[in-house]
């Protein structure tokens, strides 16, 4: 037996139409310090196994255990919420506050940080990204390589030990991938990451395992 996973899957299977199955008894385990690229086709399933994996959707059959416990019920994902952070496909599924600031602070303030400390730590994320001075600008109006880079400041801002990265660098410019890309490489969280660039994938991951008819494969 290795040390406990930070997550493992076992036989997990989802439907959003009862119709076309999605995930057909997928296993996956992810350990402490592991770098997993997560590949497959276009509606392979691999975001959807992402929000399983939070818990922002409930397998049909199947456990999702997450930092040694099963989760089952909307409270037990409350805690992998806090320790997986999850940075969604879509940015403007990550940000709804007006400003900038208000984005990166939301979590650490919904912690229970003290508004001050929560809005130091969203400064200091936001510095270590390279975005400073963009504290006040309005979320809404950015673009999408800003948002991209402010939606992960969210995520990172809650200092998560696990980062489930979902397409990060799509529909980035080249200097705003090679920015974003060096760094979630200097980043030492356990990741999965779903790319299909694999330029990207080489660079900051070890393993790969790939959704096919449902479930998952590695290599
Ligand atoms: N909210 C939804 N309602 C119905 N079907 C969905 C929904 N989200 C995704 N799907 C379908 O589920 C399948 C898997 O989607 P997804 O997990 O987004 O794939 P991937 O991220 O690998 O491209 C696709 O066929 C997609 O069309
Ligand atoms: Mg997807």
């Amino acid at each position: 037996m290795t040390a406990a996973a930070l997550f493992r899957l076992e036989g997990v299977s989802f439907a959003y139409d009862p119709a076309r199955p999605v995930l057909r008894g997928a296993d996956f385990r992810l350990h402490a310090g592991e770098r997993v690229a997560l590949v497959g086709p276009n509606g392979a399933g691999k975001t959807t196994l992402f929000h399983l994996m939070v818990g922002l959707l409930r397998p049909s059959a199947g456990t999702v255990e997450a930092f040694g416990a099963v989760r089952v019920r909307e409270k037990d994902f409350h805690g992998v919420r806090l320790r997986a952070g999850l940075l969604f496909q879509d940015s403007d599924d990550q940000l709804f506050c007006p400003t900038v600031v208000e984005d990166v602070a939301f979590g650490p303030l919904n912690r229970g940080l003290a508004p001050r400390m929560a809005r130091a730590r969203a400064l200091e994320t936001l510095a270590a990204l390279g975005l400073e001075g963009f504290a006040d600008r309005v979320t809404h109006r950015l673009s999408g390589g800003e948002k991209r880079l402010v939606a992960l400041a969210t995520v990172l801002a809650m200092e998560p030990e696990v980062l489930l990265l979902d397409e990060p660098t799509n529909a980035l410019d080249a200097a705003t991938a090679e920015r974003l890309t060096s760094v979630l490489e200097s980043l030492p969280q356990a990741m999965v990451v779903i790319a299909h660039d694999e330029a990207l994938l080489a660079r900051i991951t070890r393993r790969r395992v790939r959704l096919e008819a449902g479930r998952l494969v590695e290599g």
